[in-house]
């Protein structure tokens, strides 16, 4: 018999307490967070789907591993393990850890000097736009026209646009420092890039003699993606794919707090000898020597044993079920969805379910704020609050191309009925559409300003 069910492969033998809020209780904390969730405290979420970073359960595994971390400040032993696993898996030639993701970035950025110049992008991530304004480098995303239509049901809406990219490449060659692909594409709903298309940009990219690099966070829900969807692809596995996918790329970034299966830690890895003889330069400034990264041994440890977890087809095939299950329900309330479901989160269409809520008056900040007054659910909002920008003559802000509200799913972590719950939450959030209304920026930071901005309703 094959059962029907995809069940969790695993069994919870440690558990945390859920908070559970009354409506009064939630009214007055969002309004103490100035109408922020970033600005909450765990305590008062009863389900908490802000992010799906450094939130998830490690395995009996990973704990066990972290025991016999090796805290040795330079030649770690647990340094070692993770080379060992990491170069099986992506095959580069030099292995620096760092503290998370965007660290890398920084890195990396910083390394190649961006500054004057492009990096084209399928899309960029918030910090990793950031950090390349933050650098004086200019972020291009030329992500495929589907993308930006959350009715398409292309199987790969992560992918980039090879004709866009190729016209920029022979215009504008010369400023190109390098080409990036985001997988899965986190700022366009979770979606993936195909095997064919990462191998298309990685040979445009170096017949313009430009370095081909990878945002791989969510490499592990990309590979399975492939392995579900692309002509031929069905009989390798999870883990052939991902090492074909970083073989491909000339280096890469990545926060180990999505599928390294861990709490903290991020990966620079890159082949080019003098490129990481100045990200090595650049790390023991900022983060530590290079054999730790800002980690303590114990991470390391634990990073090794998750980036083998991660490619298990059973844990994979869960995973994205899960997701589904919610895109699922929600779909069939008449949510207005990013489709298909993406790896690690479903994204809702904010500015279809509120058309009454101008996209400057922050309708994904408005659906984010419902669901937490309504169920004590967190929720990010992906749109103009996190990529707009403030008019500089004053005027309504610059808005995203989308106002999305993203779901996303801690690994490990919540079961089939918490999900169910939320359903019945996103239920009533759905009957009081019409009455919801917008907000406005009260006070607001320079640089990624959703963090940490505070808001105010505007009725
Ligand atoms: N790249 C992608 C695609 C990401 O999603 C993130 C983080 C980063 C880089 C930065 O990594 O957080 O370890 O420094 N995304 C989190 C999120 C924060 O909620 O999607 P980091």
């Amino acid at each position: 018999m094959k059962p029907k069910t995809i069940i969790e492969p695993f069994r919870i033998r440690m558990t945390e307490p859920l908070p559970v809020t009354s409506p009064e209780h939630r009214a007055e904390r969002l309004r103490g967070a100035h109408y922020n969730p970033f600005l909450l405290r765990s305590r008062d979420i009863t389900i908490d789907l802000l992010t799906d970073s450094g939130t998830g359960a490690m395995s009996a595994a990973q704990w066990a591993a972290m025991m016999t971390g090796d805290e040795t400040y330079a030649g770690s032993e647990s340094y070692y393990q993770l080379q060992q696993v990491v170069s099986e898996l992506a095959g580069h030639k030099y292995v620096i850890p760092t503290h998370q993701g965007r660290s890398s970035e920084h890195i990396l950025f910083s390394a190649m000097d961006v500054a004057g110049k492009h990096v084209l992008a399928n899309s960029h991530f918030d910090t990793t736009r950031a950090n390349v304004e933050y650098l004086k480098g200019e972020a291009i995303d030329l992500v495929i026209e589907e993308a930006r239509n959350p009715a398409s049901l292309h199987p790969f809406k992560g992918n980039m646009d090879l004709g866009r990219l190729q016209s920029h490449l022979e215009r504008e060659g010369e400023r190109v420092a390098l080409v990036l692909m985001t997988v899965t594409n986190n700022a366009g709903g979770g979606q993936p890039a195909s095997l064919e298309n990462l191998r298309a940009v990685a040979e445009l990219a170096h017949r313009h003699g430009k370095p081909f690099m990878l945002d791989a966070a969510r490499f592990a829900e990309n590979a399975w993606f492939i392995h579900e969807r692309e002509p031929g692809q069905q009989d390798r596995s999870p883990r052939e794919i991902a090492q074909e996918m970083f073989r491909l790329a000339d280096g890469f970034t990545m926060s180990a707090k999505k599928d390294g299966l861990v709490n903290i830690g991020g990966l620079l890895c890159l082949n080019d000898d003098a490129l990481a003889e100045t990200a090595r330069a650049l790390l023991i400034l900022t983060e530590g020597y290079p054999t730790y990264g800002g980690l303590a041994g114990r991470d390391l440890a634990a990073l090794a044993v998750g980036l083998q977890e991660v490619t298990d087809p059973a844990y994979l095939e869960y995973r994205i079920a899960s997701v589904r299950y919610l895109h699922t329900l929600l779909d069939k309330l008449g949510m207005p969805l990013m489709h298909p479901a993406g790896g690690h989160a479903v994204y809702i269409d904010a500015g279809k379910l509120y058309p009454q809520i101008k996209p400057w008056e922050f309708p994904g900040v408005a659906l984010c704020n419902e669901l937490y007054l309504e169920g004590g659910v967190r929720a990010v909002e992906i749109g103009t609050l996190m990529f707009g920008k403030p008019d500089p003559d004053g005027g309504h802000d610059r808005t995203a191309p989308m106002e999305l509200v993203r779901l996303a799913f801690p690994r490990r972590t919540y079961t089939q009925s918490h999900v169910d719950w939320l359903g019945e939450v996103m239920a009533d959030v759905f009957e009081r559409r019409g009455r919801a209304a917008g907000y406005r920026v009260r006070k607001q930071g320079e640089i990624l300003r959703a963090f940490t901005a505070q808001l105010e309703p505007l009725t």
